[in-house]
């Protein structure tokens, strides 16, 4: 809701109140942005920075009218440079006439319920207002617009801007920043996610010092190296208490994210396109418009923000059409076989899927043309005919008759230089004049920002998608951008019609395509934003499917992405990236929070690991909906040796909760788990998902127990190994929501060196643990005890 008295401003979401007003210089100051509040008669007094007397060196914007009022020292919503604010500003403009100095003052407003798309950039879906500020330069007759679009239930607000040059003289933008957020400090610190391929999303946390903090992305797409998801806390804030902001953009390319920290402790966050490479001229009656950003806030801990941030995708980012859409369980062959597979190979990957429960069989890279490896054939999708006899419709026909779905992978932007489509069209790569451009991954990325390259790719993803039935497509990407072009004056801001073209493209198919998955992909996390989750419901988010590497990855996007769009495979042990062997249900409980998939051959997995897939996956879609589309928060227990996490089904009222471990030791700490969002009244089971030992796990101790001494490496133990197994500890508890809740389960002793039985948790390197918390009918379980004791 949007409430004015045409001075004041205050946007409402059902717990968050936003709040600025215009002052009497016609500036916006802000004054609120957090819970819900209630103004007496619109009276931001209370709330608003006091400026009372000039202070030292600084400017006084327009001392005829106020003689103490210094830009430098207000908190505000647009600001601009040259005119006494020195801080960063997010737009910077220049024309013949005025240089660098602009200034923006208040003209008039709107408040709409019919949202207008963005022309060029994804629009998030669904927003309840839009409230439209108009800032205008009269001197040099440039007008902005500042959007806001509210979210009620997500309790988000969706921030732009537009810059529209109505003078004749030509305005040069140097830098468009989609929106500013001022803040007094209250003692923050500031988490960034960064990474690289396979080592995706890692939270860093710093104190912001005096001076600007930048995160931003330089790559073409919005990176695996610095995502542009922020989280500004309060440094007391934790998961489950405290204050904390925060903020996203609905972008794929080079973003920017600027936060200073000024020396009278405000705070300014400002982020949108990267100013890297940036220069735009709008002629007369030009405009441009940013990507929607997005903020919010949360005094529930982090938990409280990221349960905002997950509803937000959930129901006004993703593509209305997979809202709450069950995602089926995917059996990729890409670790399985990489470039070299036969359709013999891959049918029979396809049947022994089947039966442990897959549901749609994804055909990965190398299937078309000379692609052996990674140096040839990209751009030709031209079935290899040696590899696949029948064509891409036969094999969709094989795996469809086997029970399974179809889907096909694809790198479309990406082209090698040996290629029939180079050959055809070396103009469409990315290349400057005269020199040779440096190829990624040996291969070149093709102009999207021409509108014959987006027609071709368009044209040629739609025929191959219609030769087959093909109800998946992965969208990969492998390379950053290098070499850009400087053909005409378009490419003055040559990265952002890249993306603009590729939104284009996505648009085009997945609209032309609706009933087709669209999986993202770049590399794993390069490209996973809330751009591409515009048009793509799911993102393969990390090449690293080592289960520890993966839980730490995972959970740096469960800080602002849901389970419903970050894919997850359970792969061989020991894994491809790190060598590291870790048992198999580790690999599967990593991989269940998400969306669950295998890319493996179950035929190098031991029988004991192989007689767990099944039953593991069953429980997966036992549970799917609370997977995908349960509340997730991380579990309370710091200290603990073990990593916790949890997702809540609200309908079922049902939760799951997974414990990760590292490496171990000898002395385990008592381990209680607290589940969060249960009710009060309603009485629990809290259950161990089924566990079991394989013998070898225990070394030589087994000799303890035997009557004669085997060779705990030897053909005996080994064949025993396959037709025993230990039953793991039993954890059975009956509890009311609130004991759960508040005091938690305490779990049966680890493994310390010594003694075993069905009390003992026995948990090795690398190994976890699902417990399942299910309502109870305790008439009937009561019932049940008493037939039991009157037997
Ligand atoms: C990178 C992706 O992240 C992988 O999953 C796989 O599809 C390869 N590309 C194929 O080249």
């Amino acid at each position: 809701m949007i409430k004015t008295n045409d001075k004041t401003f205050v946007l409402e979401t059902d717990e968050l109140s936003y709040v600025f007003h215009v002052n009497k210089l016609g500036l916006l100051e802000h004054d609120h942005f957090g819970n819900k509040i209630e103004l007496v008669d619109f009276d931001v007094t209370p709330l608003k920075i006091k400026q009372s007397t000039q202070r030292g060196t600084s400017v006084q914007y327009k001392v005829e009218e106020d003689d103490s009022f210094s830009l430098d020292y207000a908190l505000l919503e647009f600001s601009f440079p040259n005119k006494g604010d020195f801080r960063i500003t997010p737009v910077l403009l220049k024309n013949k006439e005025n240089g660098y100095v602009f200034e923006f003052t208040y003209d008039h407003y709107e408040i709409k319920k019919e949202i207008t798309k963005l022309k060029d950039l994804p629009t998030p879906h669904d927003a309840d207002d839009e409230l439209v500020i108009y800032l205008v330069d009269k001197v040099a007759n440039v007008e902005i617009e500042l959007h806001y679009l509210v979210f009620e239930k997500a309790n988000v607000i969706a921030r732009n801007i537009v810059i529209r040059n109505k003078s004749k003289l030509d305005l040069q933008v140097l830098k468009a920043l989609s929106y500013q957020f001022d803040v007094i400090n209250h003692n923050f610190q500031l988490m960034t996610f960064v990474g690289a391929w396979t080592n995706e999303m890692h939270r860093q946390v710093q104190t912001l010092n005096v001076g600007t903090f930048v995160n931003e992305s330089r790559t073409g797409n919005s990176s695996n190296r610095h995502n542009p998801l922020m989280i500004l806390k309060e440094a007391t804030t934790n998961f489950y208490y405290g204050a904390a902001y925060g903020f996203n953009l609905i972008y794929s390319g080079n973003h920017l994210e600027e936060v200073e920290l000024s020396p009278n402790d405000n705070i300014r966050v400002q982020a949108g396109i990267n100013n890297f490479c940036f220069d735009l001229t709008l002629k007369e009656n030009e405009s441009f418009n940013t990507p929607f950003a997005i903020l919010s806030y949360s005094n529930k801990g982090m938990n409280g923000l990221l349960h905002n941030m997950h509803d937000f995708v959930n129901n006004n980012i993703i593509p209305t059409n997979w809202n709450k859409v069950a995602r089926p369980v995917v059996i990729n062959n890409w670790e399985a076989t990489y470039f070299k597979f036969k359709e013999r190979q891959l049918v029979s990957l396809a049947k022994t899927s089947k039966k442990f429960g897959a549901e749609l069989f994804v055909l990965d890279d190398g299937w078309f043309s000379n692609r052996n490896d990674d140096k040839h054939g990209l751009g030709d999708y031209d079935v290899n005919k040696k590899k696949l006899p029948h064509g891409l419709n036969g094999l969709a026909k094989k795996i469809n008759k086997i029970g399974l779905k179809f889907g096909l992978w694809f790198e479309p932007e990406s082209v090698n230089i040996d290629s029939k489509l180079y050959r055809a069209h070396p103009e469409w790569a990315i290349t400057n004049k005269g020199r040779v451009p440096s190829k990624g991954r040996n291969q070149l990325l093709l102009n999207l920002g021409k509108k014959e390259v987006q027609d071709y790719i368009i044209e040629n993803v739609t025929k191959i998608l219609k030769s087959a039935n093909i109800e998946f497509v992965k969208w990969d990407m492998n390379r950053n951008m290098s070499d850009i072009s400087f053909e005409d004056d378009n490419d003055g801001i040559f990265y952002h019609n890249y993306i603009v073209g590729l939104y284009r493209v996505l648009d085009t198919l997945t609209t032309s395509f609706p009933n087709v998955l669209f999986e993202g992909c770049a590399s794993g996390g390069n490209r996973f934003d809330l751009g591409m989750l515009s048009y793509f419901p799911q993102m393969w988010a990390s090449d690293d499917t080592d289960p520890l590497e993966r839980i730490y990855i995972q959970s740096g996007y469960y800080m602002g992405y849901p389970l419903s769009t970050i894919s997850c495979h359970v792969a061989n042990s020991p894994s491809h990236q790190l060598l590291r062997q870790t048992p198999v249900d580790s690999r599967f409980n990593v991989a269940m929070f998400g969306v669950l998939g295998y890319e493996l051959l179950f035929k190098e997995m031991s029988k004991n690991e192989r007689k767990r897939i099944k039953p593991l996956i069953d429980f997966y879609k036992d549970n799917r909906e609370t997977f995908q589309y349960g509340q997730f928060d991380f579990v309370a227990g710091e200290g603990s040796q073990i990593y916790k996490i949890q997702v809540y089904n609200k309908e079922k009222d049902e939760a799951i909760v997974g414990a990760f471990i590292g490496t171990i030791n000898s002395l385990p700490k008592e381990d209680q788990i607290r589940v969060s969002n249960l009710k009060d009244d309603v009485i629990y089971s809290f259950d161990v998902l089924n566990v079991e030992h394989d013998i070898r796990k225990f070394g030589g101790n087994i000799n303890a127990i035997l009557p004669i001494h085997l060779n705990p490496n030897g053909f005996l133990v080994n064949t025993l190994a396959n037709i025993i197994r230990l039953p793991g500890e039993k954890e059975h508890y009956i509890i009311s929501g609130k004991s759960l809740k508040v005091a938690g389960v305490t779990l049966n002793p680890r493994w310390s060196a010594t003694g075993f039985n069905e009390n003992v948790r026995v948990m090795v390197d690398f190994d976890s643990r699902i417990y399942k918390v299910a309502p109870v009918d305790l008439e009937k379980l009561n019932a049940e005890k008493n037939k039991e004791m009157n037997k």
